[in-house]
């Protein structure tokens, strides 16, 4: 049984029967607690992390602007792995993930702010002004984590991930020791369920401060696309210091 499971039977929650797939309901809720995951959108990042976190036993819904071509990934991830829009995603998450071409974040951060607002989101997407033009450009000025807080108002931004290739992420999930993946926020619930769907997906979470610190680990940086467990982590950051 999976830490999370442990963790909710532990939290008195009520195991339910949904469509052949075993899911946890809450008797009580903490604020901080997690059930669903809604992913917008489902490429590589996407599908890997889903996959992770499906594994893990949460509930995931994957979206794409062509929902109906995500059927078979979602069958492949098993666990009663639902598809739908991006706004479907977005509703349906306690925390939402943007895994998306960096350069639809304004027009998502418009479109989706009803469903985000006051939500958790982990934005993995990266600014490449090749790929993205403007909003990468400035991304990259300003700093990755502040302009995604811009572009996505309304949300408590987290960034994570972004900085390991998806391949890694697939082939080094529950190494040991465990592989080191660098976070940061300006809210502490948003800092908090990161945290655990880090862990949770198989990785050491290592905060390396606020939004504005996301920096360290942007493309450019040298902890970009770094495999490094945490203590190796943590050593490069104290260097960069
Ligand atoms: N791949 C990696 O190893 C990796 C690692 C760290 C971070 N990232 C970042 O994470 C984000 C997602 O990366 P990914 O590799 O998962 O991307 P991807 O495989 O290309 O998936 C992105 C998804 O976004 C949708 N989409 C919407 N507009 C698009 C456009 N103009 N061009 C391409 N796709 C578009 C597509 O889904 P539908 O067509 O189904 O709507 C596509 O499947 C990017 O910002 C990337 O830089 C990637």
């Amino acid at each position: 049984m999976s830490v999370k499971k442990l963790t909710a039977f532990a939290s008195l929650l009520l195991a339910t029967t949904l469509g052949g797939h075993t899911a946890l309901a809450a008797t009580s809720s903490s604020a901080h607690e997690i059930h669903n995951i809604g992913i917008v959108w489902a490429g590589n990042m996407g599908e890997t992390l889903g996959k992770l976190w499906a594994d893990a036993g949460y509930h995931v819904m994957l979206a794409s602007r062509h929902p109906d071509s995500l059927h078979s990934t979602a069958n492949e991830i098993g666990h009663g792995t639902k598809v739908g829009t991006a706004e479907q995603a977005s509703q349906f998450g306690d925390v939402v993930v943007m895994a998306v071409p960096y350069g639809a974040l304004p027009q998502l951060g418009q479109s989706l702010h009803q469903q985000l607002a006051g939500k958790t989101v982990i934005d993995v997407s990266n600014p490449y002004p090749g790929r993205d033009g403007a909003t990468a450009a400035k991304a990259l000025s300003l700093g990755s984590g502040k302009a995604s807080a811009q572009y996505l108002s309304g949300a408590h931004v987290v960034r994570a991930f972004n900085s390991l290739a998806a391949t890694a992420i697939t082939s080094n999930a529950h190494h040991s020791p465990l592989i080191a993946v660098p976070y940061a926020g300006d809210n502490p619930k948003a800092l908090a369920q990161a945290k655990t769907l880090i862990q949770q997906a198989g990785f050491a979470p290592v905060k390396t401060g606020n939004l504005a610190t996301a920096t360290r680990f942007q493309p450019g940086s040298s902890l970009f696309l770094q495999v490094l467990d945490e203590k190796a982590l943590r050593a490069q950051l104290a260097d960069a210091r």
